[in-house]
């Protein structure tokens, strides 16, 4: 159990014991909850936890506030805990105490406890991410989605939960059909096995569809084949889904994704399952003819449509099915057949419109039950330096292919640079620095975007991501590698005394007595309660957050706690597994975030 988990259920009943009526309220019951680790603490501060909304109550309840609070923390329970202290004009503080904090460390970090310290979770979660419209190569319009539900499963994996991820590919459609009829129509052979050529050829045929009536409808009778299930056409179309998967398929790997093929589960899966879904929304008369198209009524959001209709669109006229037909039997599907509790949709902002039809059509409809949950996981745009979307300098889009490969390039050039500069310690030769370049350059891309808050647009500038300081991938990686050395400093040391201790093996749970020591030991105890926020929200920032504050508290440490050098052995142990058990904590936390930690750096 985490410690505000341990907490917040003996606050309540002490205030619930000094004053029935704050209990009752419903905001104060919420409220009072410890909801801050006072983070960055200087050694004047008093308290590792405060907790608040007893103010509000104080005032609520006309009791004064400092002596509701000391009503409060004499009937408060936490003697093993910690001690709890009236601050300010009514606040609480607590002040956990070392022998709490040491036995914690001891559970969370000595007993091969695999989760460090998070509560198993028992679910199992769908996430729908990346799913990139397949005939072209996937560009910066997909990266979001794939690094963030690469992310979150990682996270609700590690937390125990199934999951089940759905790469929802488009592949099924007009593009497919354009396509096609393009290829049979050039007089030169086309090789269908190089995606390079498909993008050139996406971009003629998609020239010709806009501007040839002759064109445009051969490629709409080509998927009207395709949809009914004519050979040459799919064996045409399969040919063209596996070039573009394979290409995808690399980027995952470069990008150290861990979506494979078997996650892809794409549009044409459902095309057999379209009418199903079409009938039975008539069956339930939810479906209506409007102008010829089937669709479904969603007055809920009749705002979103300022005078227009309110009308969510299953079928086109003709036989067309849309985005919303498909969709509506994937979430049926995902519930029914793959038994999702929990379904994830982690797509851009501007389909959330059609992500809240999609949930209310599929609850009205009974596709989805009321014991399974649907969130969109939104996200803003991939923003330039120019605060406009995300461009080529000619205003084409980014390929993500060329995207990794620049900051790749840049992180590599960065510690070249630095490597040359280099006057003691490791000194790097060219395959080092090549792979420190690749692991920095998509730790950078990964955590530039999972430390912003998701739903806002944010602006993709390699030259701040790839910083050595601050709230970036290379602090963060850097200060895994300096916690790291000390480990093997020490190992070295003690090689060449050979009466000292093993120190790398050292299994000594810390004792505490330094403020640095017990700050740090704090910081590696709220791993729990932050990544519940994440498991809870969806939002990644709250880890990344957390981290960045885990590397602060480390160094402080280091700067006040000489470790190699410390007074007597028994300290040095003590600080050496400090050392050991922060590098551990770094580096699950990175790795959930899906970045790869370096040895040196
Ligand atoms: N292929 C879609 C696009 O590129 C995203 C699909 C998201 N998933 C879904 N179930 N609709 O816009």
């Amino acid at each position: 159990m985490s410690i505000l988990k341990l907490l917040r259920p003996r606050v309540l009943a002490a205030v619930q014991k000094a004053s029935p009526a704050a209990g009752e309220i419903p905001t104060v019951a919420d409220c009072a909850y410890i909801n801050a680790w006072l983070s960055a603490k200087s050694s004047g501060t008093f308290g590792d936890i405060q907790v608040r909304g007893l103010l509000q109550a104080a005032k609520r309840l006309k009791l004064d506030p400092h002596t509701f609070a000391a009503d409060v923390i004499s009937n408060l329970e936490i003697s093993e805990i910690g001690i709890a202290k009236v601050d300010g004009p009514g606040f609480i503080n607590i002040e956990l105490s070392a022998p709490f904090l040491e036995k914690r460390l001891e559970e969370t970090f000595f007993k091969g406890d695999p989760r460090l310290g998070v509560d198993k979770v028992e679910d199992r979660i769908v996430i729908d991410y990346s799913s990139p419209n397949l005939a072209k190569e996937m560009h910066v319009g997909h990266l979001r989605s794939t690094i963030i539900g690469d992310a979150l499963a990682r996270v609700h994996r590690f937390a125990g939960s199934e999951v089940i991820a759905q790469n929802h590919v488009g592949d099924w459609g007009t593009q497919f059909g354009m396509l096609i009829a393009h290829v049979n129509d050039a007089s030169t052979s086309v090789d269908l096995d190089k995606l390079q050529g498909l993008e050139t050829l996406y971009v003629e045929a998609k020239v010709r569809f806009d501007a040839d009536k002759d064109f445009a409808d051969r490629a709409r009778e080509n998927v009207v084949k395709l949809q009914a299930g004519d050979q040459a056409m799919l064996k045409q179309w399969e040919q063209i889904v596996d070039v573009s998967l394979k290409h995808a398929q690399k980027i995952y790997d470069t990008l150290g994704v861990l979506l494979t093929r078997k996650d892809v589960c794409g549009e044409s899966f459902y095309n057999n399952d379209l009418h199903n879904v079409v009938k039975d929304l008539t069956d339930l008369g939810l479906l209506v003819v409007d102008q010829g198209a089937k669709v479904v009524f969603t007055p809920l959001f009749q705002k979103d449509f300022g005078k227009g209709k309110p009308i969510f669109m299953v079928q086109k006229g003709g036989d067309g099915f849309g985005y919303a037909a498909t969709d509506l039997a994937a979430i049926r599907h995902r519930v029914r057949n793959l038994k999702g509790k929990r379904l994830l949709y982690v797509i851009d902002n501007r389909q959330s419109l059609h992500c809240k039809q999609l949930f209310d059509v599929a609850s009205r409809a009974g596709f989805l039950p009321p014991d399974v949950t649907a969130t969109h996981v939104g996200f803003g745009t991939m923003m330039g330096k120019d605060k406009k979307p995300f461009k080529t300098r000619t205003g084409g889009t980014v390929k993500l292919a060329e995207l990794i490969g620049e900051a790749q390039d840049r992180a590599y050039q960065l510690a070249k640079d630095k490597n040359a500069r280099r006057t003691k310690g490791d000194v790097f030769s060219e395959e080092q620095l090549r792979d420190i370049g690749n692991k920095v350059g998509i730790g950078a891309i990964k955590y530039a975007d999972l430390s912003k808050h998701r739903d806002k647009d944010y602006i993709f500038d390699l030259d701040s991501m790839l910083q050595f300081e601050g709230n970036t991938a290379p602090y963060l990686m850097y200060a895994y590698t300096r916690a790291r050395s000390v480990a093997r400093g020490a190992a070295a040391a003690d090689a060449a005394d050979s009466t000292a201790v093993a120190a790398s093996t050292s299994k000594i749970v810390p004792r505490l007595q330094e403020r640095a020591e017990h700050n740090l030991a704090v910081t590696l105890l709220q791993f729990p309660d932050e990544l519940q926020q994440v498991l809870d929200t969806s939002l990644t920032h709250h880890l990344c957050t957390y981290m960045y504050r885990l590397a602060q508290a480390y160094t402080q440490f280091y700067n006040a706690c000489p470790v190699i050098k410390a007074p007597d052995a028994e300290t040095r142990e003590s600080r050496l597994a400090m050392c050991t058990i922060t590098s551990q904590m770094m580096k699950t936390g990175l790795g959930l975030l899906g970045i790869q930690v370096l040895e040196t750096m």
